[in-house]
């Protein structure tokens, strides 16, 4: 019998790379999935303590964050800073954790007029919501960690190598 074969549609428009094929390091996962990822995100980059959270309203950014804080061991309530730029919390080993949200800056200034410097370099691990907004002044070799929608109930989270 003769195979059937599927015919490929024809489409001209070209196939998105992979995570991997743009040396990326992703995977979709579901709010169940983020504790693992965010221990694997640790792990793969110790070294590096400020982390920027790339994406859309609601693609999960301080789910995640969050997620990474509970694994660090911080018990206090984690939300986003909602009515200052920078939340403060405490690790299990008792350093501290700077969590910040410049969604509501206007002008750098206001990141200079908040003292970023000292929050920066002091060597915390500071995890950043809307890093667009103050890109000029992020630190060199922070690391970038991209959250994309992929469907209802899963994100698509990256980050590049170290
Ligand atoms: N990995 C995930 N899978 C499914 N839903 C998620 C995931 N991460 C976050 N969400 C949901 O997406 C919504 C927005 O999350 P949030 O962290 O507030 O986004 P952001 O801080 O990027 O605006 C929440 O309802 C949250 O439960
Ligand atoms: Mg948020």
């Amino acid at each position: 019998m003769k195979k059937h074969i599927k015919k490929q549609p024809k489409d001209d428009s070209p196939i998105p790379p992979s995570p991997l094929e743009r040396g990326l390091r992703g995977e979709a996962v579901s709010i169940s999935g983020l504790p693992s990822v965010a221990k694997r995100l640790l792990e793969t980059c110790a070294d590096k303590k400020i982390v920027a959270f790339y994406g859309k309203m609601g693609a999960g950014k301080t789910t995640f964050i969050k997620t990474i804080c509970e694994t660090l061991g911080v018990t206090s309530v984690i939300s986003s800073p909602t009515f200052s730029i920078v939340n403060e919390y405490s690790s299990a080993s008792g350093t501290k954790i700077f969590h910040f949200d410049f969604y509501r800056i206007n002008s750098i200034s206001e990141a200079y007029d908040m003292g970023y410097e000292d929050y920066f370099y002091s060597g915390a691990y500071c995890f950043i919501e809307w890093p667009e907004k103050i890109e000029e002044i992020l630190p060199p070799n922070f690391l970038k960690v991209n959250i994309t929608v992929t469907t209802q109930e899963q994100r698509l989270i990256e980050w590049n190598p170290s």
